[in-house]
């Protein structure tokens, strides 16, 4: 039934200079279609279509911004010239169709070297090409992973420069948002979690020593990034595994990333250990959201099992998030957004192109 009230999905954010139309996110997604990280046809109609079906973000799946920070051998990059020339293709599509275009950018780490999910998804052989994962310590993600290669300080500092020059780059291809992955047991959040970080260096031990490099990786990125542009970081807010990276030290994190410039923390969880028990429900994720917007103080960005307007309306409205971001209902459904506007009674532009379907 359509409310009378403006809703708040279909409120514009601004953030720094940059204005999105309304609080609808499309959640970065895994395509597993590239190749040499190229984008393709597939992500032009991917991305497109759903900044055609209204959300006022679209952000790209995890592009690498080195190539064995690949989490599959389709992932997209944007360590290079010609990806960012393949990027502005999509970027273009997506802004002439009224939305933002986000990029997120991400090394996988010791989950790096893996074969398409359709194709099960294990770690590549040599002779499929596999290749050696690096990481803060030497553990495996699981059985049949390889045991990652030790991050140098010196090899630290060069992937730090690479998501700055991802960045700088993803700015010249248009992008508007980028989004540091810091979250599923990636590169970064193998840093924070105790499960992956060993290390008694400067980049270990204490939960400080374990949020350096992360932090120190956002605060290259902003230096790198156009100041009138807001940056997002997606962190997984717990481990889901009792004594290991929980609530608290997202807290803490999302803190010293506030300092650092961060606009956004787009709050997902799990993804460091193959054996965590994941109570994965409607919303389960958006506690997360709450608390770190409040303890935190900056904007966050609801994710996880968010599939109904209504659903996505009383998280914003209740003051638990600045955004929703939609992942696998967007898949089911592009045209979400514009379904979601009619039934809550929001005004929302409607391509021209598919005027006479609009009830
Ligand atoms: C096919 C697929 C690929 C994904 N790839 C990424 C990714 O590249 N980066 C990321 O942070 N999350 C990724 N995710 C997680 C989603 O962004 C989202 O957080 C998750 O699916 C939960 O939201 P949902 O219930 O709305 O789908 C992926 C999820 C799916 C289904």
């Amino acid at each position: 039934m359509a409310m009378s009230s403006s809703p708040c999905l279909f409120s514009p954010i601004k953030l720094r200079e940059l204005t999105i139309s309304n609080r609808v996110f499309m959640s970065p997604m895994c395509q597993y279609s590239a190749v040499d990280g190229l984008a393709n046809d597939w992500h032009l109609v991917h991305l497109g279509t759903r900044a055609v079906g209204g959300a006022g973000l679209v952000m790209t799946e995890a592009s690498a911004v080195s190539p064995e920070g690949r989490i599959s051998l389709g992932d997209t990059g944007i360590w290079n010239e010609a990806q960012a020339d393949a990027w502005q293709h999509v970027t273009q599509f997506i802004k002439n169709h009224g939305s933002v275009a986000a990029i997120q950018i991400a090394h996988a780490g010791r989950k790096a070297a893996t074969d398409l999910p359709w194709r099960g998804g294990r770690p590549l052989s040599d002779a499929q090409d596999g290749w050696q994962p690096v990481a803060p310590s030497a553990i495996a993600f699981d059985d049949g992973y390889r045991v990652p290669e030790v991050l140098s300080v010196a090899e630290l500092a060069r992937i730090e420069s690479a998501f700055a020059e991802a960045a700088a780059r993803a700015a010249r291809a248009g992008f508007d948002v980028v989004e540091i992955h810091m979250a599923h047991g990636y590169l970064l959040h193998e840093f924070l979690s105790p499960l992956s970080n060993r290390r008694t260096d400067a980049y270990g031990g204490s939960l400080e020593g374990r949020m350096r490099f992360p932090v120190a990786v956002a605060r290259a990125v902003r230096a790198a990034w156009p100041e009138h542009l807001p940056l997002f970081v997606r962190i997984s807010a717990t481990d889901w595994v009792p004594g290991a990276w929980d609530l608290p030290d997202a807290i803490r994190l999302a803190r010293e990333l506030k300092a650092v410039g961060v606009d956004l923390v787009d709050c997902s969880s799990g993804g460091s250990s193959a054996s965590a028990k994941v109570p994965a429900a409607p919303g389960y994720q958006v506690p997360f959201a709450a608390t770190l917007r409040s303890e935190a103080g900056l904007a966050t960005g609801a994710v996880g099992l968010i599939t109904s307007a209504r659903q996505a309306e009383d998280i914003l409205a209740q003051s638990q998030a600045d955004a929703i971001l939609i992942g696998r209902e967007l898949l089911r459904n592009p045209y979400w957004p514009l379904t979601a506007a009619r039934e809550l009674g929001a005004a929302i532009d409607w391509p021209p192109q598919y005027l006479r379907a609009k009830i």
